[in-house]
């Protein structure tokens, strides 16, 4: 159990990325708030874990909203008597050149993507640092460190994750307070199948595309759940502001 006595939230939870690593946080012993805008699809995440033996909640919250943020860092800690892992998971895509994304979009790309992991270090580091420190994953991505196309907003994005991160991990390391991102390479998720849904390709012939890597195939979310679980860990105690590549070789 390299987990015991600690207390995370998961935003995205629900999702690919995000409910395999609630559930191998959960296995290595964390108390896990699952937090997802689909709030049934979050409970049954928490229910999950519950069910193997572990514990769990479910907050459904908006990561771009700051009423939102507060609640869930606030019902976390009243739950499990505190907050010292963090995992900002929830993301979205929009598959679109700079020309065809609305302003709108744009917006609310950010607002999820970028806006939720500021909203969440405001509210948490007090928390964390009345506790002497903890450890803030972002989920980035590989588009985040070299660019990729028709996703302009999205690679922006994922860019100032990335950054936000090195920055975070600048301003509240003397808090005993490590920021690290996991930058995936194309993983097995819903997420994949949307982006193949809004280009307008068939799901397969995408997915059998997301394999031409070194390791000749996609990563399966656990694989991203398992670097995660190290970065929340005291085993990556030196570790801050890194951006850990999990990708079946080939991004940079
Ligand atoms: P997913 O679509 O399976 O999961 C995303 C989850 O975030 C969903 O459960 C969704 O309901 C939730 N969510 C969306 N907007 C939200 C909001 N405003 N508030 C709260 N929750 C919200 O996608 P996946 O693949 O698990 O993605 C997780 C993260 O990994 C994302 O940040 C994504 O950008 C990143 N990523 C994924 C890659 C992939 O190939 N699947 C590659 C690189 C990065």
């Amino acid at each position: 159990m390299r987990l015991e006595h600690k207390q995370a939230i998961v935003t995205g939870g629900a999702g690919g990325i995000g409910r395999a690593t609630a559930k191998a946080l959960a296995a290595e012993g964390a108390a896990v708030a699952v937090v997802d805008l689909n709030g049934e699809a979050a409970e049954a995440v928490a229910a999950e874990i519950r069910d193997a033996g572990f514990t769990a909640i479910a907050v459904q919250a908006d990561v771009s909203s700051e009423a939102d943020i507060e609640r869930v860092v606030e019902t976390t800690a009243a739950a499990f008597g505190g907050v010292n892992v963090v995992f900002n998971n929830a993301g979205i895509i929009r598959r679109t050149t700079a020309i065809e994304t609305s302003v709108e979009e744009w917006d609310r790309v950010f607002g999820v993507n970028v806006r939720s992991i500021f909203l969440m270090a405001k509210h948490v580091v007090p928390v964390m640092a009345a506790a002497g420190g903890g450890s803030i994953v972002n989920t980035g991505s590989g588009w985040g460190l070299k660019g990729g196309g028709q996703a302009i907003s999205y690679c922006a994005s994922k860019g100032a994750v990335v950054n936000m991160t090195r920055a975070l991990a600048i301003d509240h390391g003397p808090q005993g307070i490590r920021v690290n991102s996991v930058n995936p390479g194309d993983v097995n998720t819903g997420m994949l199948r949307d982006e193949a849904s809004q280009l307008g390709q068939d799901a397969d012939a995408f997915l059998a595309e997301a394999a031409d890597r070194p390791l000749r195939r996609m990563g399966e979310p656990r694989e991203i759940a398992s670097a995660v679980v190290w970065l929340a860990s005291d085993e990556s105690s030196y570790v801050t502001g890194s951006a850990l590549v999990v990708d079946g070789g080939g991004i940079a």
